[in-house]
């Protein structure tokens, strides 16, 4: 961090509680301590990410009875254990993958399995979770324990898709039930993920930046030529929930790659080219005529952070063609932008903007959003 930086931030970090008026017309955007500190970025992982739901793969993973496979949350930020398994009953499970006894990490790739048995000194547990038995343990007393047990989180499934929480601080319906909802018509069991069509990309800007560009359509004529040419940008709209928000692209009238929507979904008769839905505080979910490319938003550093892009195909047929045709192509363009502006608001000249009014409610709601998590 070069001295410049660090004056401007560390008089900020002094004046440290965030406010985003409610009133949009009024509002100041963020303050740019948010982006550049490493105290809130720290503070972050326990105050917005352990309390929000994570996504956490899919039921392939675990398709068959006996299928045990480990995931690292938020690698390299929260970097938490954890173990997907399906047990004898066919229940899936998200399980800590550290042993109760001296912490051994029990499984290092995807295998299946009878229970879990721990390398280091022979714990034995069940798929659900529950101890099982342990050798060399007679003499111990009060053993064993509920905290003999590895630790059960709960799992939210939609669709194939799983999330879990550390510790929930809201229900997981209330982020995903407006989405389901509006796409309960989709055949989302018959999504498949390629890994093929799937990539991860590293940028050099803050998290929350990433997501705030995701987070408005403002710059689609300005940044993305390609985006715009298939894009109504006109009739773009964004719809505010709770926890999340829905960004519907409309294809123009002479563009043709649209969903073919059923009777019984809210948006018939509309030509929906894209939905974008975004779930606080990381998760993007962004549904073409093709199928669905989930991006995972991580953090690794004030001003580095990853985005895992997931493809899951429905209609191989319909792939590169309207406004998912290129999304390589656009996420080059926002990359560029989003790094840009991590340069700029290092600058002792730039605090806060303000919002349109009409073009900025994702972004402002965001805002608002990491305000109240991080002030808790
Ligand atoms: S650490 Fe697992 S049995 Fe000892
Ligand atoms: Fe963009």
């Amino acid at each position: 961090m070069t001295r410049h930086t660090f004056s401007k931030f560390s008089l900020l970090f002094r004046m440290s509680t965030f406010k985003v008026d409610p009133d949009i017309s009024q509002a100041k955007t963020l303050s740019t301590e948010f982006y550049l500190s490493p105290e809130i970025l720290d503070k972050s992982r326990e105050k917005i990410f352990a309390n929000t739901w994570q996504f956490i793969g899919d039921s392939d993973m675990v398709k068959d009875k006996g299928w045990v496979t480990p995931v690292n949350l938020l690698e390299h930020y929260i970097d938490e254990p954890l173990l997907l398994t399906k047990d004898d009953n066919d229940k899936l499970h998200c399980l800590s993958n550290v042993c109760t006894h001296r912490g051994n990490l029990l499984v290092e790739k995807p295998c299946k399995l009878n229970d879990i048995r721990c390398r280091y000194h022979g714990r034995r547990f069940g798929l659900d979770g529950q101890f099982r038995s342990m050798p060399e343990f007679k003499e111990v007393k009060n053993f064993p324990s509920d905290a003999d047990n590895l630790v059960n989180l709960p799992i939210h499934q939609w669709g194939k898709w799983l999330f879990t929480s550390l510790s929930p601080g809201f229900e997981a319906n209330e982020i995903f039930g407006d989405m389901s909802r509006r796409l309960s018509w989709l055949p989302l069991n018959e999504f498949n993920f390629r890994p093929d069509l799937s990539r991860d990309y590293l940028i050099d800007a803050n998290w929350a930046l990433y997501c705030e560009n995701y987070l408005e359509g403002f710059h689609i004529p300005f940044v993305h030529a390609g985006l715009n040419a298939v894009i109504d940008y006109g009739n773009y709209t964004t719809e505010l929930y709770r926890y999340s928000s829905l960004q519907l692209g409309l294809a123009k009238d002479d563009d043709d790659f649209i969903f073919e929507l059923p009777s019984s979904s809210p948006d018939a008769g509309k030509r929906v080219a894209g939905y974008y839905f975004w779930v606080f505080p990381n998760l993007m979910f962004n549904f073409y005529p093709w199928g669905a490319s989930i991006n995972v938003v991580k953090p690794l550093s004030p001003a580095r952070t990853k985005v895992s892009f997931l493809s899951y195909v429905w209609d191989e047929s319909k792939l590169r063609q309207g406004a998912g045709a290129n999304l390589h192509q656009v996420e080059m363009e926002d990359e560029d932008i989003v790094q840009n502006v991590q340069r700029g608001i290092r600058s002792r000249f730039y605090q806060h903007g303000r919002y349109s009014v009409k073009r900025e409610t994702g972004t402002h709601h965001f805002h608002q959003l990491l305000a109240e998590f991080i002030n808790k």
